[in-house]
């Protein structure tokens, strides 16, 4: 079968593309151990009431300054609500669900995952703009998913 040149040039780059992503995914996973920041911690969803850390959903300062929001999502609200957390100071973000999928987007930034029943999520941004965020849900959850929103609180620090 005859292949033009710059049809066979492309199919090799195309190739090479291909390869060199999936490369990119298995190196970064095999070597670096990323992964998705879910699945990994895992949590009873039917026990959460009496669970130490989403029992008592809310933000804890650790020693060192740096900031935990632990957070239910649960149709159709999160917990807790509003969330309050410190401007320029690394925020990690604990995530889990009590029934279905929900999504857990802070509008305008890059904090974004998904609530799993069972599963953790955890992330770590730092958010530099003090004001009122937007939380969505962009998991479709039910008939007032729309509905599902919080609100998050960037505070100026005082010092
Ligand atoms: Cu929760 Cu959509």
């Amino acid at each position: 079968m005859h292949v033009e040149l710059y049809e066979r040039i492309w199919m090799w780059a195309a190739g090479g593309l291909l390869l060199l992503f999936l490369g990119a995914i298995f190196l970064t996973v095999g070597l670096q151990a990323i992964q998705p920041p879910s699945h990994i911690e895992t949590v009873d969803p039917t026990a959460l009431a009496t669970h130490p850390e989403f029992g008592k959903p809310g933000v804890t300062t650790r020693a060192d300054g740096s900031v935990v929001v632990s957070v239910v999502a649960q149709t159709f609200s999160f917990s807790p609500d509003p969330i309050e957390v410190p401007a320029n100071r690394p925020v990690t973000f604990r995530l889990t669900s009590a029934d279905v999928i929900h999504g857990f987007e802070v509008v305008g930034t890059n904090a974004n995952a998904m609530a799993v029943p069972g599963y953790v999520s955890q992330f770590t941004v730092t958010f530099k703009q003090p004001g009122e965020y937007l939380i969505g849900c962009h998991e479709y959850c039910g008939t007032l998913h729309h509905n599902m929103v919080g609100k998050l609180i960037v505070k100026k620090e005082s010092q």
